[in-house]
This record gives structure tokens, sequence and C-alpha cells, in this order.
């Protein structure tokens, strides 16, 4: 079936190799063809985009985001279902996404598998994957994982920490030796359980019990031991392991540290970890603080350079959002005299590429070419998506049309998201894209939603090369 072509024409491609001026060719979904003045050898186009002055990346790859998420123990859900969220990566330069699927205490993971496909699949609007949330480890959970693997569904998720979802270290030995085995990876949340249940259980016996508690609840040595403890049993186990949200200069040492000595472990960290910190956990600003309740928390100023540098060296890998959007309004403010009973988590679909963009590009932290890393083409590479996050013939055509030097003021209202405040409020970011094209279609066209409800589709991932993916 036709499904139209489409030329970007007059602007400067940037990959995570290089950049060129050159012409970008779109046919049937795919890229076609990436070169200076192309045009008359290849036939007629339904469609021309004059990109002159502007920087065509491949579209951004969100590997960490929680749409329709439900907190069981809080009773509450994302604010964000596939439709609202995905609309907000669409207008933020988000062309795929790999969200959650959650294991039921007792169900299976093809279970899990299920139920998610029928829930994203109406909705989304780009294309998407999901990591399967183990929280119930048992004989046919483990003989489940080789096919899940092999069927496109490559990377579980763990939980060190979190009630009903964390699991012990006696099982993820056994998951990592069975994604070791079958070519699959285990992305894990590090925080020490036992530590964190023991300094809430004293700040609320000491009376401690407002939302900037939440934050010396689970200082960094938190997120360091769990992260040294993950990454060693992966080496025991001889398998690859994906650490989420590194906050801490101590956690990212440690899988600085263990790369070194060859363990095949690779990092993400988050756009809130590296343009907040700590001072949003002022005791002085009440429940408004809840805004900025998220697990990790937001560590101090020195976390947040060496998380830049991180960046900067390679030690990190990647950058996604975490966005677990709440509303303040009837959500955050379910805890405003109990920091426990705050549903954890900040927007920022729409807000990681801009961010990453203007503070990392734009303020000289980062070239070019490493933001078209950090935020497409590792998140591909890492995750098994091998037709996306490059410009290159044989491609997915999924593309971003940024104009470097337009700025957009943050407020809540500007963005998409279904929640009524921006934990950036205030901030001029650049990297707004545009156009956003998904499957060589015109997604979001100079700032009207031009995607239909539905569109996106379930994106076959490969296994994990735990060579190739470092
Ligand atoms: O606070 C956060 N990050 N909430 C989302 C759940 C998670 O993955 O930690
Ligand atoms: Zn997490
Ligand atoms: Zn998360």
């Amino acid at each position: 079936m036709d499904k139209g072509s489409l030329l970007i024409r007059g602007g400067t491609v940037i990959t995570a190799t290089g950049r060129s001026e050159a012409d970008v060719l779109m046919r049937n979904g795919l890229i076609e063809a990436v070169g200076p003045d192309i045009g008359d050898g290849f036939g007629a186009v339904d469609r021309i985009i004059d990109a002159t002055g502007h920087w065509v990346m491949p579209g951004g790859i969100d590997t960490h985001t929680h749409l329709a998420h439900p907190i069981g123990r809080l009773g509450v859900m994302t604010a964000d279902d596939f439709y609202t969220g995905t609309v907000a990566g669409a207008f933020g330069g988000v062309t795929t996404i790999v969200d959650f699927g959650l294991q039921e205490q007792g169900g299976t993971l093809d279970a899990a598998r299920e139920h998610r496909l029928g829930v994203i699949d109406p909705d989304a609007v780009i294309d998407f994957g999901f990591h399967l949330i183990v929280t119930d480890v048992n004989e046919e959970v483990l003989a489940e994982m080789g096919d899940l693997i092999r069927s496109g569904f490559p990377s579980f998720k763990v939980y060190m920490t979190y009630g009903d979802k964390k699991i012990g270290d006696d099982d993820l030995i056994l998951l990592l030796e069975m994604a070791g085995e079958h070519g699959g990876l285990i992305y894990a949340h590090c925080e020490n359980d036992c530590a964190v249940t023991h300094l809430i259980e004293r700040h609320l016996a000491e009376g401690k019990t407002g939302p900037a508690y939440h934050a010396t609840s689970r200082p960094p040595a938190v997120e360091a031991e769990a992260t040294n403890r993950a990454i060693m049993l992966a080496e025991l186990a001889g398998a690859p392991i994906c650490i989420a949200h590194v906050t801490s200069s101590g956690a990212a040492q440690h899988v600085a540290d263990a790369r070194a000595r060859g363990v095949t472990v690779v990092a993400e960290t988050c756009p809130q970890y590296l343009v907040l910190d700590s001072s949003v956990y002022d005791l002085g600003a009440g429940c408004e603080v809840a805004k900025f309740v998220c697990s990790p928390p937001m560590r101090e100023q020195s976390h947040v350079a060496a998380l830049w540098e991180a960046l900067a060296d390679g030690s990190i890998q990647q950058v996604s959002s975490d966005h677990a959007p709440f509303r303040f309004e009837g959500q955050k403010t379910g805890g405003c005299d109990n920091f426990t009973q705050i549903p954890n988590g900040l927007p920022g679909i729409e807000t990681r590429l801009p961010i990453v963009f203007t503070e990392g590009v734009v303020s000289g932290r980062l070239t070019p070419e490493r933001f078209v890393e950090l935020t497409a083409t590792a998140p591909a590479r890492i995750f098994g998506l091998t037709s996306k996050g490059r410009i290159e013939p044989g491609a997915d055509a999924d593309v971003i049309v940024v104009d470097p030097e337009r700025e957009v003021d943050i407020t809540a209202s500007v963005l998409h998201s279904d929640v009524d405040y921006s934990p950036y409020e205030g901030m001029t970011l650049n990297g707004f894209p545009t156009w956003t094209i998904s499957r060589g279609e015109v997604i979001v066209d100079e700032g009207a939603l031009t995607a239909k409800r539905g569109r996106g589709q379930l994106v076959d991932r490969a296994p994990i090369d735990p060579v190739t993916f470092l």
C-alpha cells in the first residue's frame, strides 16, 4: 500500500555520528535517501517541507514513561492515558515510547502483556513498546521469559523497593540469569528497601510528615548502595543490566567503575535530575513541595554537576523522562500532611528533549550529536528498537525538525499532559519541534496535532546484544 512520500529540504541533518547539510526523502514510512539536493532523481513527492534554518534529527525515543500506570498502594492512576501522554510526547519531539506492563501478583507475564496491549493500542499516536514489570517471580514466570524475549519483549523492569512491586535479591538473581541466557535485559529501579522503610518510619515517628521529608527519607546512599548491589548481581550472573534514573554521583560512579572493569551495565538519567536540585524541597514551601516528589528525589548541586559530566564523558548513556504525571490538586495534595501518601513522579515527556537541548546543547555542555545519541540513538540500541533512532536509508522515517533559535516559555497551559502544573514553570526552552514526523507522517505540523488517535504501532524489539548495547 502506498503510504506517501515526504521530502525535508534544506535543513542540517544531525545524527549521533555527525552533521551535514542534506535533504531527507521518506517514502512508505521509511527513509529512502539522505543527501545534498535530493529531488529530481527520486520522482514526485506528496509534500515538501522547507527546513531552511532547522535541524533535522531522529525522533526522540523515551524508554521510561508511565502512562495509565496504576499506583495500587494509593489507589490512583497516573494522569495521562496513552492518548494525552503520547500527544504530549509528539509535541515534545518524541516518536516512540517504551512504557510498562505490570505483572499482577499471581499472574503471568503473558497476561500482563496481553492486557497492556489492549490498553495502549487504541490510544497511542506514536509508536510504542513496553517493558514487563516483574513483581512475582516463580517457575512459570521464569519459563515465560525466553519466549517473550524472542517475540519482541526483551526488557524486564524490577523494583528493588516500592511496596507491592518490590522483589528481593534472590529473585533478582534468578531474573538476571534467565535474561542473560536468552538475550533479555533487566532494567532496575535501585534504592535500598530496608533503608527507605527504616528512614520513613523514623521520620513519621519524629513527626516529620510534610512533603519535604520525602527527600530526606531517600538520601543518595540509599540509591548508591542498591545500584552497586544490582550491578554486582548482574556481574555474578553474567547478564546485562540497565540502571534506571541515576540521580547521584555515587550511583554514577558505581556505573562508571563497573563499565571500566567490563561489566555490561548501562544507565539513564532524567531531565529533572539535570535542571532541578534539592532546593525544590524547601520546608517553607508547604504542600507545593509535593509537586516535586519523585523517587529517587532531586539532589544537591554537586550531584547535578556529576550527572552532566557523566553524560558528556559517556558513563551515562541515555536520558529518558520517567514521565509519571499526577495532578497537583486532588492527587499530589492527598499527601500534604503525610509524604508517604503523595504519588511519586513528575510530568516530563514533552519537556525532555527541550531541556536536554537547552541545558545541554545551547549551553555548550553537549554537542548536538551527543544530544541525538542520548535521546534517540542510544535508547534504540539499548532496548532493541533496531528500526528506530537513526536517519539513514531503510530506517523508520521518525524525524523531528527543530528551529534551534525558537524559544518557548514553559507553563502548564502550553504543554499537553493532563496535569495542572509543570515542574519547569518559568523556564524558557529551545528544542521544541516545528514538525514531528512518525513513519513518514507529519503528526505535529507547526503547532497543530495532525495524528489520529490509535495510529501508533507496537514496535517489534530485538533481543539484547550485550556487546553492542554498551
Ligand atoms: O517517582 C517516580 N519515579 N515514579 C515513577 C515510578 C518509578 O519508576 O519509580
Ligand atoms: Zn523508578
Ligand atoms: Zn519510573
